[in-house]
Order: structure tokens, then C-alpha cells, then sequence
């Protein structure tokens, strides 16, 4: 099948499986990914084809959408079988996702050029307004609360208070979004990353002052 109707092909089944979707997975995350990975793809010189497809499915499989990873990962594999993907760029494909996901920074990193550009993408829309934005979208779609002072917080919770349920939107910054920069694997990646990573430090800081009612007194 030719390329570009193949893309469109994904597209099409990608928006039917995350439209409905409001953890932070829905169609327009996907967009954005797609969009960011191709920019990043042309300025790092990956392969546009493997990197548009990739993104496109790269939350299909997420866990939080399937009874299992590997669950997911079958769905994405007959998809692109039922298409007759080459051989080779289904086999990246499969290995690009399979491999992106943050998994706490623990992953090992991921090793082909066109995987570093899609897993950048991933995480430039985890950071910034969007990220933020996702963030509280994901934390009330959890339970959980925008902040709690008396929590441990500004740290990184150990793992048995998160199993208890104790993380808030606030604390996810500590936990991962203000690691995201250092983690950018491409050049054109970490320029990118930096100014939306300042801007969350400034959301920060303005979010304390207003919590604390700092900003309203005259200075
Ligand atoms: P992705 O791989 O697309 O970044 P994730 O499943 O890791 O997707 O998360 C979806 C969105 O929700 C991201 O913006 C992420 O930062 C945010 N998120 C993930 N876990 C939490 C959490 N425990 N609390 C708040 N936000 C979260
Ligand atoms: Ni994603």
C-alpha cells in the first residue's frame, strides 16, 4: 500500500480507538505527537514514514487502555499485518513502541534514531502548558487532589505512598515532569524541551504564591 494511505489508514483506526478517551491519551494528544515527531524527524534525519506511523499508534497499546500490554501490543501488531506493512517497518514500528514508555525513567534507552525522535515527541507534549494541562486532566480522571500541603510533596513519593493513592497533580511534576529534560535524547529535542521546561517551573512557582496567598499582598 502506498505510504500515504497507509497513514491515513492509521489515522483513521488510531481517532475510532482514543476518541472517547480522557486520560490523557485522546485523538489531539496524538496529533500533536505526530506533528512534533515529524519536525523532529526531519531535523535529526530519521525515516518519516517509520516515525509518523509510530507516533500515530504509539498509545494504542498503553496499558491503561487494555487489559494488558501485550494485549495492546497484539492489536497494534494484527493492525499493521491486516495492512501489509513491510516486514521491516512494522518490526521498528513494533520495537518503537514497545520500548517508548517512561516506566518511572527506569527503561532502558531507546536505541534506534527513529525511536529517539518519537519518544522526544512523546515527551515535549508531556511537559509545557500541555503537560500541565494533562496533568490535572489525568489527576481528576485518577481521584486524585490538584495539591495537598500536608503530603509529602516537592520529593519524590516513595513507591508505597503512591500505591496508597497519596499523589496529586502537583506532585507528578516531581515525580516526572521536571526529569523530562534531562531525559530528551535528541540535539533538536533538548532545545525544544527547555523553554517549555521553564515555563512549568514558572506555573510552579506562581501556583505556590497564589496557594499560600503571597501574590496578593502589596509589596
Ligand atoms: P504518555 O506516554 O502519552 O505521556 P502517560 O500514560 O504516561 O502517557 O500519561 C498521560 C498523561 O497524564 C501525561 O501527560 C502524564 O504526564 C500524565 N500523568 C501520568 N501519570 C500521572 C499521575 N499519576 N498524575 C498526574 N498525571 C499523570
Ligand atoms: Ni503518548
Amino acid at each position: 500500500m502506498e505510504p500515504s494511505i497507509l497513514i491515513n489508514e492509521a489515522r483513521a483506526f488510531v481517532k475510532k480507538q482514543l476518541e472517547s478517551d480522557s486520560s490523557g491519551h485522546d485523538w489531539w494528544h496524538i496529533e500533536r505527537v505526530t506533528r512534533t515527531a515529524l519536525i523532529l524527524a526531519k531535523e535529526e534525519g530519521a525515516d518519516l514514514f517509520v516515525c509518523e506511523l509510530a507516533a500515530l499508534l504509539h498509545d494504542i497499546a498503553d496499558e491503561k487502555l487494555n487489559p494488558s500490554l501485550e494485549a495492546g501490543l497484539n492489536k497494534v501488531r494484527d493492525w499493521l499485518s491486516s495492512q501489509g506493512v513491510q516486514e521491516e517497518a512494522a518490526e521498528h514500528v513494533m520495537q518503537i513502541i514497545s520500548t517508548m514508555s517512561y516506566k518511572g525513567g527506569n527503561n532502558p534507552r531507546v536505541t534506534t534514531k527513529e525511536a529517539r525522535v518519537v519518544q522526544d515527541a512523546d515527551r515535549l507534549d508531556a511537559i509545557g502548558a500541555m503537560g500541565i494541562a494533562r496533568t490535572f486532566a489525568y489527576s481528576g480522571w485518577k481521584g486524585d487532589l490538584i495539591y495537598d500541603p500536608e503530603q509529602p510533596s516537592r520529593r519524590e513519593m516513595t513507591k508505597e505512598e503512591y500505591r496508597h493513592g497519596k499523589s496529586t497533580a502537583v506532585n507528578h511534576f516531581y515525580e516526572k515532569l521536571l526529569k523530562l529534560k534531562d531525559l530528551m535524547n535528541t540535539e533538536s529535542g533538548k532545545r525544544m524541551a527547555e523553554s517549555r521546561h521553564s515555563y512549568m517551573e514558572r506555573f510552579l512557582e506562581q501556583f505556590y504564591e497564589e496557594w499560600d496567598g503571597r501574590d496578593l499582598i502589596q509589596r
